[in-house]
């Protein structure tokens, strides 16, 4: 009886269709694709990621999945290419030609049971909208980042014409009108390299996801909804909201590092809300010099933290090799090092009291949904604009004003940990996962989004 239920599970699955998803080949692209994936492969679509050998998934923890690597030449030397903007351009060009033959492939092999429905591909990898086309297939384009940082990136022409890509004063605190709440000094910090490279991206990816069906969003309706109607007239399609994706399912199994479990160990011994969080994420890097003024700020913090050190964060360094003599005990005193956590693990733990994070999405969102006021450290791209939302619209956090400096990271530190202008963060940040988890429940925001998405693709 299980069995025949089983096979005709399997017989229903197989008539709702296969989808193609494709991720940037980057540690903050692959989890939220891979969730995606998990997602829709819960409401019954077979799912097949296509990959590159570069940064590839790993297939063991997906046995549900298909997976098809696309030609290991088109990647060769990836790594070295110096830019991340520039690193999207190559991988937009050289890709093509394989991602379209495995597409045609698959396309010829597939049957009537499994019909392949679309592509799903990062709004980055602008490229397999072409591809798309070629193929008379739909393209749903997943953006990674929240809508607010997508909207500032779609600002880049008329931010650029009136000058802000150009001041002189970098370090500026004027408001910029045209992207409230953000102040010219973000601006500067989203731009501020690779200047053409990053102008033929953005709008690389502006014309990709104009010319797409649909925009599937990894945020929720209730935390970006002064932004979403913006959205939705500068791109008039279909707009899913369906995120925070990672809370659908516990762990997250993408993660190309090896998490330290150690980390939870450590924190299970500390007491409930003592313990600061620090992590930058998979790209950001740190000179030396900053690298010695977060070791003393927190040596004097006089707080337990529990600092993710990733190999190669250091310019110039391999792990700890350059911490300064007398630094590491008084370091190791108080806090744990590790050289990657399992993050969701550690913010939803009852020790963690605050996250100094650098403002990646993932970063934030995950931060949110587990009620953790930050501190943030923005580096580039989306990640000044998530600062300044943190600190300045949604108050559930502080920014670092003037980059790593020790005595302000104490005082940070101090205010949010301490301080009761800390606690009303906690608060606010409480009410937000409230709201995280009213909007997944049945009615709520993403739910229905969900639904929206799941017919769409159905309608295909
Ligand atoms: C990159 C960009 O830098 C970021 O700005 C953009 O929003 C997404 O792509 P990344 O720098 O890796 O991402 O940051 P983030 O988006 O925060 O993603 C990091 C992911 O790695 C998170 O899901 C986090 O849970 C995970 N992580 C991080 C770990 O599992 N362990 C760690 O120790 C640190």
């Amino acid at each position: 009886m299980e069995k025949q239920e089983a096979n005709s599970k399997l017989q229903e699955r197989k008539m709702v269709g296969r989808l193609l998803l494709f991720p940037l080949p980057v540690q903050g692209h692959i989890n939220p694709m891979l969730q995606l994936a998990n997602i829709l492969y819960s409401r019954g679509f077979n799912i097949t990621i296509i990959h590159t050998f570069f940064n590839s998934p790993n297939i063991s923890n997906y046995p549900h999945f298909t997976f098809e690597a696309i030609s290991k030449e088109s990647i060769t030397g990836f790594p070295t290419i110096p830019g991340g903007a520039a690193k999207v351009i190559h991988l937009n060009k050289v890709c093509f030609e394989p991602f379209h033959d495995c597409v045609e492939r698959l396309l010829s092999n597939s049957s009537a049971d499994d019909r392949i429905l679309c592509l799903i591909t990062d709004a980055l990898l602008y490229f397999t909208q072409d591809v798309a086309e070629v193929l008379k297939l739909p393209r749903i384009v997943l953006r990674t980042s929240s809508l607010a940082a997508f909207h500032v990136l779609y600002l880049h022409p008329t931010l650029l014409h009136k000058g802000y890509l150009s001041v002189q004063d970098s370090n500026s605190e004027a408001p910029v009108p045209e992207a409230e709440p953000l102040k010219v000094k973000d601006i500067s910090q989203t731009y501020q390299i690779e200047g053409e490279d990053l102008g033929m991206m953005i709008a690389g990816m502006m014309t990709g996801t104009k010319a797409a069906s649909a925009i599937v969003w990894n945020t929720f309706e209730e935390l970006e909804q002064s932004v979403l109607p913006t959205i939705q007239q500068n791109f008039p399609i279909p707009s899913f909201t369906i995120g925070p994706f990672h809370k659908y399912f516990t762990a997250s199994a993408s993660s190309l590092l090896e998490q330290d479990k150690t980390a939870i160990s450590w924190l299970d011994m500390q007491a409930p809300l003592s313990v600061l969080y620090v992590s930058f994420g998979s790209v950001a890097l740190i000179d030396k010099s900053e690298f010695f003024e977060m070791a003393w700020a927190l040596a004097n913090s006089k707080q337990k933290f529990l600092w993710v050190v990733r190999p190669g964060v250091i310019r110039g360094s391999e792990w700890l090799e350059s911490f300064p003599d007398g630094l590491q005990e008084a370091v190791s005193e108080r806090g744990h090092i590790v050289k990657w956590a399992p993050q969701q693990e550690v913010l939803a733990h009852p020790a963690t009291a605050c996250f100094w994070s650098h403002c990646g999405w993932n970063s934030t969102l995950e931060s949110i949904c587990e009620g953790v006021p930050m501190i943030c450290s923005p580096s580039f791209g989306d990640q000044p604009t998530n600062a300044r939302y943190v600190e300045a619209v949604w108050k559930v956090g502080l920014v670092l004003e003037n980059g790593i400096k020790r005595e302000e990271i104490e005082r940070a530190i101090r205010r949010v940990m301490i301080d009761q202008e800390g606690k009303e963060m906690r608060m606010r940040m409480s009410c937000l996962k409230k709201k995280v988890n009213l909007c997944l429940m049945e009615g709520g925001s993403s739910y229905k989004s969900l639904e929206g998405l799941v017919n769409f693709i159905l309608s295909l």
